[in-house]
């Protein structure tokens, strides 16, 4: 892909952007959910369009010069907010694209390779239905594992870019864009912001680190690392 950063701008998330910033959580994913086509699917239903639908005024894209988004940074001030709101989201995006799973019994995330649809080496693989699960239930996803970090940093955010869109500065700029848009949101962000980051994507806690992110909880080895960034008030 040629890349022209000269061109290149960041700007606000637009209704017109959903198709292509699901292509960029898909073309960013971690090796376990990449390697399963099902979870693949759906990660933008948990990742992406939950924040550009409830939250586009904290949402931004690096527009590559012809209006094609080719990564963002999008997120949310206050997860506590954001979660009571969630069921906008399910009514209008989550259920008219995903089915609801059922609620019966609660899925495991990894289920063993064996009774999975999916054809992969690995003895564990990311389960489908627990990610639909999830989907529909942002309070499951934001709220259970870590309420000392959410209540203290409330705000959240995911940051993807195409490979080519990689290594030019505008993972620091998409950030600080969104930082200064939660500073100006009017909603209580806390201390400020808090990420999930998978251990097996660990290699990126150094880019956080350069931007002004600290592990709080996890590090090397660990599942899931904790980073938060401290936000001041305008
Ligand atoms: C991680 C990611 C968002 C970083 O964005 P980026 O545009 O490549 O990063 P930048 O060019 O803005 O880098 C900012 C700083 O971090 C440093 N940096 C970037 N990636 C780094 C890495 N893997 N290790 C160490 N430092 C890194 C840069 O050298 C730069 O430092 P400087 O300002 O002192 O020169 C981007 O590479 C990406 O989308 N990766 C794939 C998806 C992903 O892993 N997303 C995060 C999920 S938790």
């Amino acid at each position: 892909m040629v890349t022209d950063s000269a061109m290149a701008f960041i700007r606000l998330y637009r209704d017109s952007d959903f198709e292509a910033c699901a292509q960029i959580c898909i073309a960013t994913l971690p090796p376990s959910l990449a390697a399963s086509p099902a979870a693949a699917k759906l990660s933008p239903y948990l990742w992406t369009h939950p924040y550009t639908f409830l939250s586009p005024s904290t949402c931004y894209v690096l527009d590559d010069g012809t209006g094609t988004a080719v990564g963002y940074c999008i997120g949310c001030p206050d997860v506590y907010a954001f979660v009571a709101e969630y069921s906008r989201y399910v009514t209008s995006i989550l259920s008219r694209d995903v089915e609801s799973p059922g609620f019966d019994v609660r899925e495991p995330w990894t289920v063993p390779a064996t009774t999975s649809t999916d054809e992969n080496s690995a003895s564990v693989v990311i389960n489908p239905q627990a990610l639909a699960q999830n989907a529909y239930r942002a309070d499951w996803m934001l709220l259970e594992s870590n309420e000392a970090v959410t209540k203290r940093w409330r705000a959240t955010m995911h940051i993807d870019l195409l490979p080519a869109w990689q290594g030019q500065g505008w993972g620091r700029q998409l950030i600080e864009s969104f930082v200064l848009s939660v500073q100006k949101s009017g909603q209580d962000y806390g201390e400020g912001e808090h990420i999930g980051v998978a251990g097996e994507n660990s290699k990126v806690v150094a880019f956080y680190e350069k931007v002004g992110f600290r592990v709080v909880e996890g590090g090397e080895g660990d599942n899931n690392i904790i980073m938060v960034r401290d936000i001041s008030k305008l």
